[in-house]
This record gives C-alpha cells, structure tokens and sequence, in this order.
C-alpha cells in the first residue's frame, strides 16, 4: 500500500481547520506542505509559521517540500516549526551533501527533490544517505498540472538503483497524480503520492484518499 500524502496547498485556506479535520479523520498518511519562494519556482506559498500551525493540528507527519533557494539557511527554523522530514531540491543546492547532513543532524528525514529534466543518475552519490527522493513529476511552482508521463520511466530506473543497493529510501512522486494514473505509478516502483487537487476538489475528499491508498 501507497503512502498517501495529500497537499495542502490545494487545501481552502479559509476552512484549514475542517481540511486538517478531514485529512485526520482520512487514511492519509503524511501532510505535503510546499514552501516555495519566488525565486527557485514562479511562486509563493507559504512558510515556517503556517507549519507551525499544522503541526498543532495533526499527529500525522509533516513532509515538507522546500523549493526554495539557499534551504541551508532555514533548515533550523522548519525544524522548530514541526518538520518531520524536510526535502531540499537538487538544483538549489550546490553543496546537497552538506544541507542533506544538516537535516539529519536537525533529527529530520532528509529528502532530496528531482526537477523533471533532472536525471535520478545525479542521486547517485547521495542515495545512500537520504530517506527519500521526492520525484517532480510536473515543474514545480503550482498545483493542477498534468502529470508529465517520462516521469514513469525515471520511476523505474529509480527503483531498480535503489533496489540493486538494496536502500531504505523512498520514492515519492509529487504532482499531477490522479486515481486514474495513480496505479500505473505504484506499479512502476512509487511508495508515495503526493495529490493536491485530486484529494482538495474532489466531492469527497476521505473517500478519494481512500481510493489511492487502496490501488
Ligand atoms: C508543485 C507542488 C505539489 C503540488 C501538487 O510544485 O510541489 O506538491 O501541490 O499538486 P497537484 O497534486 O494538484 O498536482
Ligand atoms: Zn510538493
């Protein structure tokens, strides 16, 4: 079974209390919390202080999705805000051993994030050091966009690397996933799905949730 990992960006900001109702009441496992900062993506959410208020309303773990320039210098502050695991982007760290160590050394799960031209052979140093790979599989910045479908492909090479290692790192697959794809990503090798509008907009959220955790 699929860990599921609903995003609360897609959430109604102006009922966060009943969405955090709902995703506890739900089978979902994780919260997906996006930070973006107008520089690394064309976007801005929200930050540490919005964090801090889901922690207080959830025992669920929070699994924040940093795309962000220059992470190293708020790793500290997203782990007082309740970060369980904090995933750091590729392509915003030049120094990806050093901020990965500086999650750990927090007491976070470190998770590193992969563009969709990003190729997983660039995990290869690093892959025995992480818990996870969150895999963009739209370009990161916004929610309900369609899933790029190469993305499958880099699922499999993904787990076949981690696999022939034999890892404890786990591939989470973030952006445009539907019910309708949602089998053919877990059947490629996924162990979590990220879905923001899929779960939000959907008429019955926990029944939607339920329906990915049971494909
Ligand atoms: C995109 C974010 C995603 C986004 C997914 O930059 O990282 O987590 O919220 O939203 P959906 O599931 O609607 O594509
Ligand atoms: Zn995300």
């Amino acid at each position: 079974m699929a860990i599921i990992a609903p995003s609360l960006l897609a959430a109604d900001f102006l009922k966060l209390e009943s969405e955090c109702k709902m995703l506890n009441e739900s089978v979902a496992d994780w919260y997906h919390l996006d930070v973006m900062d107008g520089h690394f993506v064309p976007n801005i959410s929200f930050g540490p202080m919005l964090i801090e208020f889901f922690r207080k309303a959830t025992t669920k773990v929070c699994d924040v999705h940093l795309m962000i320039e220059e992470p190293g210098n708020y790793a500290e502050m997203f782990k007082k805000a309740g970060a369980d695991i904090l995933s750091v982007h590729i392509e915003a760290c030049p120094h990806l051993h050093r901020n990965i160590q500086q999650i750990k050394s927090l007491g976070m799960q470190a998770g590193v994030a992969l563009n969709p031209h990003t190729p997983v052979e660039s995990l290869k140093d690093v892959l025995a050091d992480i818990d996870l790979v969150c895999m963009m599989s739209v370009n990161p910045g916004f929610g309900g966009q369609s899933f790029i479908p190469h993305t499958l492909h880099k699922i499999k090479q993904l787990r076949e690397m981690i696999d022939e290692r034999a890892l404890n790192v786990k591939i989470e697959i973030d952006g445009g996933v539907t019910v309708e794809n949602a089998k053919s990503i877990i059947d490629a090798g996924a162990d979590v799905l990220v879905a923001g509008n899929t779960v939000f907009k959907s008429k019955d959220p926990k029944a939607t949730i339920a329906t990915l955790k049971n494909m």
